[in-house]
């Protein structure tokens, strides 16, 4: 179970991208976040894997508090949140296999990690990963022969081999095209309910959100506005969500171009 509690996050410059945040996801529980481009959804992602530290608030994982640690703790958290991001991540010209193997890092200290030692059991490890997204025929092959769709696969499965406690997604399939983003989202949501652990994605598309998740939360200008199934988001919740709020001074012209004409001669 992961729970996230009044998470408030403000960027050194004092941009404030994150509110107060409440959210949860429990264990083999899909969470897709949407919302506008800038609402917070990155941000939000990456206070769960330690990447941006909260300024406020707490995230609990299993009722432990993941939000301020430090040291090996961090490097635990950080190796047991599998995280899939839009542009892949892949090293090119390494084989699909050692790119999975990259996921078994986190749980290879010092000599060995820095040799890329790994272990019969690591490798087997990878190999299963790459089975459960089926792309073990491709092992072999440099990262860079892949296709879009098949890259992502082999990201899914790097963030398998990590053995993870929860799964986090950044817009997974904003890369590709319609078709193989549905091929690639049921890919991924397959291989999260099977592991079942908490599973936040992050998407454009509110069809794949509605059509994959179990719950959505909208996210805007780092506030939870809608938290619900599926089928409760309305035409109304996704007006919430995705309103554009028209800066007063833009509104403003707009009210004097729109005026009628004596009004404008004042
Ligand atoms: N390092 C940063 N410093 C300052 N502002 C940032 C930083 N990263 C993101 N932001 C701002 O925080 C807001 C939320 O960003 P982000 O979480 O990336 O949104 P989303 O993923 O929903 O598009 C945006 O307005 C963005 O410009
Ligand atoms: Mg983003």
């Amino acid at each position: 179970m992961l729970e996230i509690q009044g998470v408030r996050v403000v960027y050194p410059n004092g941009y404030q991208a994150l509110a107060s945040v409440d959210m949860a996801a429990r264990n083999g529980e899909i969470v897709a976040l949407i919302g506008r481009s800038g609402a917070g959804k990155s941000t939000l992602l990456r206070t769960i894997n330690g990447l941006q530290r909260v300024t406020e608030g707490r995230i609990l994982l299993d009722g432990k508090d993941i939000s301020a640690m430090v040291g090996n703790d961090l490097q635990d958290l950080r190796r047991s949140v599998g995280f899939v991001w839009q542009e892949f991540n892949l090293v090119d010209r390494l084989p699909v296999l050692d790119n999975v193997l990259c996921g078994r890092l986190g749980y290879n200290r010092g000599v060995a990690s820095l040799f890329r030692y790994f272990s019969s059991a690591d490798r087997e490890i990878a190999v299963r990963s790459l089975e459960r997204v089926n792309l073990v025929h491709r092992a072999t092959n440099r990262a860079d022969r892949l296709s879009g769709g098949e890259k992502q696969r082999v990201a899914i499965a790097r963030a398998l081999a990590q053995q993870p406690r929860v799964l986090l997604a950044d817009e997974p399939v904003a890369s590709l095209d319609v078709e193989l983003s549905w091929h690639v989202m049921s890919d991924l949501v397959r291989v999260a309910r099977d592991e079942g652990v908490p599973t936040i994605l992050s998407i454009h598309q509110v069809d794949l959100a509605t059509a994959f998740a179990d719950r959505i939360v909208g996210i805007a200008q780092g506030r939870v506005v809608f938290d619900g199934t599926p089928e409760t988001l309305t035409e109304d919740a996704l007006d919430r969500i995705y309103r554009f709020d028209v800066p007063a001074e833009l509104r403003a012209m707009r009210r004097r171009e729109t005026a009628p004409r004596e009004a404008v001669a004042v």
